[in-house]
């Protein structure tokens, strides 16, 4: 066992429960706090010197050097970090006036990016993950949700999961692969939408699925993508299968959002386009809310109604969507900080939503609070107070990155 301390302030996050609003009064701040750990677990949290004079002689104790404060590390559980090429002409021609939507029907957007991640090698594609994940590791993140869908064949979204897979054989992260096959109806596939999806369900996911190379399905509905009622009966089936279900909803259209909590997905991720009777029904469902603030920011669209979730009781998670394409940035601490000045969130529902939120939404429930028997996952600042985090907007670097219990 060990115990690592004094931190000036523990933010535990504990008490806090996993849906709806929250205020920042709420937050429980262990001021010269101590975190006790055996293995990977977190087995106490408390004042530093009542532990440490209650604690056995084999306990060891870990000092930290200056004034530091601890809180559970961050979560990100929406990204598509592995990916070839690069796609700044299209952010450049979108800021010349052209829009996601018809760069994407010009030949630019995901498909470009599909012909690039085709083109590269396995070892190419992994070192440029290992580097993005490395990216995350710097922001005190500790687990990533990880996306597929730069392949959209079978060999090649097999290749992206096995790349995956690969990638946490060689980080300390937790990675959380996702097969998005459903991201768009390839190019060079003869067929309708539907014949794409049926291929997807009797070539690609049960090869998935006997690799073990991901638990969850993801699809992209929108109109000039997938459609509602196509994409019901292949969530439907993979579901079925025994996948958990995410989904790409109402990024520009309203109506998936709907569908994704009917159907009882994990998460319902982007709803910038939802409308405001869909907001009150997915918040009552079971279904994630997750805002995408960097898809917002490198789009110039409206935010996720973040704000009005949270007050209809949802369960909001923050993801930074990192991609090639709608989102570029990948920080995902900027990203929260500036969602909430515009959303007007409270500190505390910003660090739910990139923390136990979001975990809850991968299907994690021991990760993302410092609580007896939670996962031992934590990021330290130096400073002397927890809110410069986000009042700094991304720019405040952590300052040490535990995993399971031990420093990375
Ligand atoms: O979440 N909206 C669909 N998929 C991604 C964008 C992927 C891309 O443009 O390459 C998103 O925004
Ligand atoms: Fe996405």
């Amino acid at each position: 066992m060990k115990l690592i301390g004094p931190f000036k302030q523990l933010i535990t996050l504990r008490n806090l429960p996993l849906r709806g609003k929250l205020s920042d009064n709420q937050l429980e701040i262990i001021e010269n706090g101590g975190i006790l750990i055996e293995n990977d677990l977190v087995k106490k949290v408390g004042d530093f010197d009542v532990i440490a004079s209650e604690a056995k002689a084999s306990v060891e104790i870990i000092k930290i050097d200056g004034e530091q404060i601890a809180l559970p590390s961050f979560v990100d559980s929406h990204t598509h970090i592995l990916f070839g090429g690069n796609r700044s002409n299209d952010f450049a021609m979108r800021n010349a006036g052209k829009s996601y939507l018809q760069i994407a029907e010009q030949g630019g957007g995901i498909w470009s990016s599909v012909l690039h991640t085709r083109e590269e090698s396995k070892e190419e594609l992994l070192e440029k993950l290992l580097k993005r994940i490395g990216f995350l590791l710097n922001l005190g993140i500790s687990t990533i949700e990880i996306k597929s869908g730069y392949g959209l064949n079978v060999e090649n979204e097999l290749k992206m999961l096995r790349i995956i897979k690969e990638a946490q054989t060689k980080t300390p992260a937790t990675l959380i692969p996702t097969c998005l096959a459903a991201h768009l109806k390839p190019k060079d596939f003869n067929g309708t939408n539907e014949d794409y999806l049926n291929y997807i369900l009797k070539e690609i996911l049960p090869k998935v699925k006997e690799g073990n190379l991901a638990k969850r399905v993801d699809i992209f509905i929108e109109k000039t993508v997938f459609q509602p009622e196509e994409s019901r009966s292949f969530l439907l089936k993979a579901k079925e299968m025994g996948f958990e279900i995410t989904v790409h909803a109402d990024q520009f259209t309203s109506g998936s959002g709907r569908l994704a909590a009917e159907i009882g997905a994990k998460s319902a991720d982007h709803l910038e386009a939802t409308i405001d009777e869909d907001i009150d029904f997915i918040a009552k469902s079971e279904t994630v809310a997750t805002a995408l603030p960097g898809a917002s920011l490198g789009l110039g669209e409206k935010f996720t109604p973040a704000r009005k979730l949270l007050d209809a009781g949802a369960i909001l998670a923050i993801g930074s969507d990192w991609n090639p394409g709608s989102a570029p940035m990948g920080n995902l601490i900027t990203q929260a900080s500036i969602l909430a000045t515009f959303e007007k969130l409270t500190t505390a529902e910003v660090l739910a939503g990139i923390t136990f939120r979001a975990a809850h939404a991968l299907g994690l429930n021991k990760i993302g609070k410092l609580e007896d028997n939670y996962t031992a996952n934590f990021v330290t600042f130096k400073t002397d107070n927890f809110q410069n985090i986000l009042y700094n907007q991304g720019s405040l670097k952590m300052e040490n990155l535990y995993i399971n219990g031990n420093k990375i």
